[in-house]
């Protein structure tokens, strides 16, 4: 049976691509080629010269983060539609599919919380995002395990991009107000760090569906291919509306 616990240490090929792709962009020239930066302030405690965030800042987030709760529902959605026909078929995948949806629950509850709090709106289109992820999933379990995992390994691949993006412009506005002597404020300190966690459960689940075969799903390239061109809309239309 597939390990559930997470497997840093032995990412697929995929995922290694996406965190080294991440790595090559984000680092600086002297650090480690083998992590991300880690700015002094996201540890630091709030100070009275916390830098307010701009208006084009705010904007950003209000759209990552909108977008983010509609992932996450669909993905908790996939997992809870695709459950039943596997772990029918394949009882043994049970532990892995419980893992992989307790996960996307916990974003999920993550993400609803941010945007109450900040009184962010979700998307208008959450009813349609519902339907079609309930779909995608209940399709995808009745193909079969490859398919299911296939479309974990297609979906997985481009919130792991969509993620780096995120964390990729969080550190970035860090390194500004480092330089500035300004220090990162504690929400916004714990937004990346959880944004960072969740990137890297979702880069998990891309390893599992690997190691689950996902490459032998048929069609593998067009179904991966729909899902990826269907999750970057899904993305692109998440953030305007
Ligand atoms: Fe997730
Ligand atoms: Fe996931």
């Amino acid at each position: 049976m597939a390990p559930l616990l997470p497997i840093r240490a032995r990412l697929s090929p995929l995922a290694f691509q996406l965190r080294a792709r991440n790595v090559r962009t984000i680092i600086s020239s002297s650090a480690s080629p083998a992590t991300e930066p880690e700015p002094d302030s996201l540890d630091k405690p709030q100070s009275t010269r916390r830098k307010p965030l701009s208006h084009e800042q705010k904007k950003f987030l209000d759209k990552a983060l909108r977008v983010n709760q509609a992932g996450e529902l669909a993905a908790t959605l996939i997992y809870t539609s695709q459950t039943p026909p596997i772990t029918k078929a394949h009882p043994h995948l049970r532990p892995l599919m419980k893992h992989m949806y307790d996960q996307e629950a916990g974003h999920f509850k993550y993400f609803n919380s941010i945007l109450a709090k900040h009184r962010i709106r979700p998307t208008v289109l959450y009813p349609v995002w519902s339907v079609a992820a309930t779909v995608l999933g209940w399709g995808t379990g009745v193909m079969g395990r490859e398919a299911a995992m296939a479309c974990t390994e297609a979906v997985e691949t481009e919130i792991g991009e969509h993620y780096n993006g995120q964390v990729r412009e969080l550190l970035a506005w860090v390194k500004e107000i480092e330089s500035k002597g300004e220090v990162l404020g504690e929400e916004l300190q714990d937004l990346v760090k959880q944004i960072r966690r969740i990137r890297d459960e979702e880069l998990e689940h891309l390893d599992h569906a690997v190691e689950n075969d996902a490459k032998e799903a048929n069609p593998y390239e067009l179904l991966t291919g729909v899902i990826r061109v269907g999750c970057r809309g899904a993305i692109w239309v998440s953030e305007k509306v």
